[in-house]
Parts: C-alpha cells; sequence; structure tokens
C-alpha cells in the first residue's frame, strides 16, 4: 500500500489554522492529524470537538483524531459527531476498550488503539482484530519537539509480525520525533502511516519537507 503522511497540526499555527490546512492540502499530506489532549491523561490541553468541526467544514483530507483523554468511553460520540474519519484512543485510558473500538466502527469511522512508550504490544493483541489502525506513540503523549524514543522500532517489529501471523489489515501508525533524516529508516521496518509535526510546521518550507518525507517513505 501507499504509505501516508499525516501532519499534526499541534505544530501548526492556530491564529492561521485555514491557511495551514490549504498548505497541506497543496503539498499533498495523506491525513491531517489532530492531538487532543485533557490536561488529565496528559499535561498539556489543545482543542476539542468544535475545532474539530470547524477543520472538517473547510477541508476533504480525512481528519485523524488521537484522543489523550482520560474518559474516551464516555465522551467518543463528540469526536465522530464532528467528523472524525480515524479516531484513535490510549489502550491506557479505556474502561472497555473492545466496546470503543466496536462503537467507532460501527458507526463508519476508522478504529484505532494507541500505546505509549512504556506500554507493551502484549496489551493490546487481543484487539487488534477489532482495530483498523494501531498508533505507537514514540515520544511520551503530551508535547511536540521531542525526540524519537528506539524503543518504538520494537513495537514496530512486533506489530508487523503479529499482522502478518494474524493475517489482519490494520495499519500502523507512528507519532512523536519523526523527521527528514530518521522517516525512511522507520518506514522500512513497516510502519506505514507517519505523524509527524515540529519536522513540519517549524521548518522553513513545510511543503517541501512533505514532499520530501512522501518520497522518502516510497
Ligand atoms: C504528542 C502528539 C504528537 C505530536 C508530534 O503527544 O501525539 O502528534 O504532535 O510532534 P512531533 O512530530 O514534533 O514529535
Ligand atoms: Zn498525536
Amino acid at each position: 500500500m501507499n504509505k501516508l503522511i499525516a501532519p499534526s497540526i499541534l505544530s501548526s499555527d492556530f491564529m492561521n489554522i485555514e491557511s495551514e490546512i490549504r498548505m497541506l492540502e497543496k503539498a499533498g499530506a495523506d491525513w491531517v492529524h489532530c492531538d487532543i489532549m485533557d490536561g488529565h491523561f496528559v499535561p498539556n490541553l489543545t482543542f476539542g470537538p468544535p475545532i474539530i468541526k470547524k477543520i472538517r467544514k473547510i477541508t476533504d483530507l480525512p481528519l485523524d483524531v488521537h484522543l489523550m483523554i482520560t474518559n474516551p468511553d464516555e465522551t467518543i460520540d463528540w469526536y465522530i459527531d464532528a467528523g472524525a474519519d480515524w479516531l484513535s484512543f490510549h489502550i491506557e485510558a479505556a474502561k472497555n476498550p473492545e466496546t470503543l473500538l466496536k462503537h467507532i466502527r460501527k458507526r463508519k469511522v476508522k478504529a484505532g488503539l494507541v500505546i505509549k512508550p512504556k506500554t507493551d504490544v502484549s496489551e493490546i493483541k487481543e484487539f487488534l482484530p477489532l482495530c483498523d489502525y494501531v498508533l505507537i506513540m514514540s515520544v511520551e503523549p503530551g508535547f511536540g519537539g521531542q525526540s524519537y524514543i528506539s524503543s518504538a522500532d520494537d513495537k514496530a517489529i512486533q506489530l508487523v509480525k503479529l499482522k502478518k501471523d494474524l493475517k489482519l489489515p490494520y495499519l500502523i501508525q507512528i507519532d512523536g520525533g519523526i523527521n527528514l533524516e530518521n522517516i525512511k529508516r522507520i518506514a522500512k521496518l513497516g510502519v506505514e502511516v507517519f505523524v509527524a509535526g515540529s519536522a513540519v510546521f517549524g521548518s522553513e518550507e513545510p511543503i517541501e519537507t512533505i514532499k520530501k518525507m512522501k518520497k522518502l517513505i516510497l
């Protein structure tokens, strides 16, 4: 399959979000990654469903919503109603991951599970048949601009093997510390969707950076 770039608007200019989205469209970004932080599950706070709804209105790019919140079980419909196309939540936060994944899919949204750097792949194994994608956090969730944690490599390798052994179709996504220097190597491990925040929006030429990233993962 084609590998995908999902720039994270966490590092974008929120005062000019529409022009940032137009830039992503022009660059050929595949998804828009929206980081939802609640100040509880992670120390940082970002934005919620009303902003997703606004972004939904101005673009046809798929919205990939990454929930870093304490109570996904109670609030999942807010994000579906706001227009998420892909919706992931942390296994560490969910009370009932199975019900949640089934519910997201029933509402015709792609469902994903996320694991933090200290969470083992074995903790999500039983839920993999219910996942459209799996997100490996390669930094501690909460902030952009951190360095890639190399133990994420091993998780990617494990998830590639499980996908093959169990004959499952889930996509493998990685998030945190992805840049022009490491993206090619990580793509070779079998990761398919790359989130990049500061490497894109902190770049002098974000459009060129996205285009270069797309070439590097071909
Ligand atoms: C961190 C977020 C990431 C973040 C990545 O909690 O989930 O999506 O924006 O930022 P970079 O690419 O700067 O590591
Ligand atoms: Zn994210």
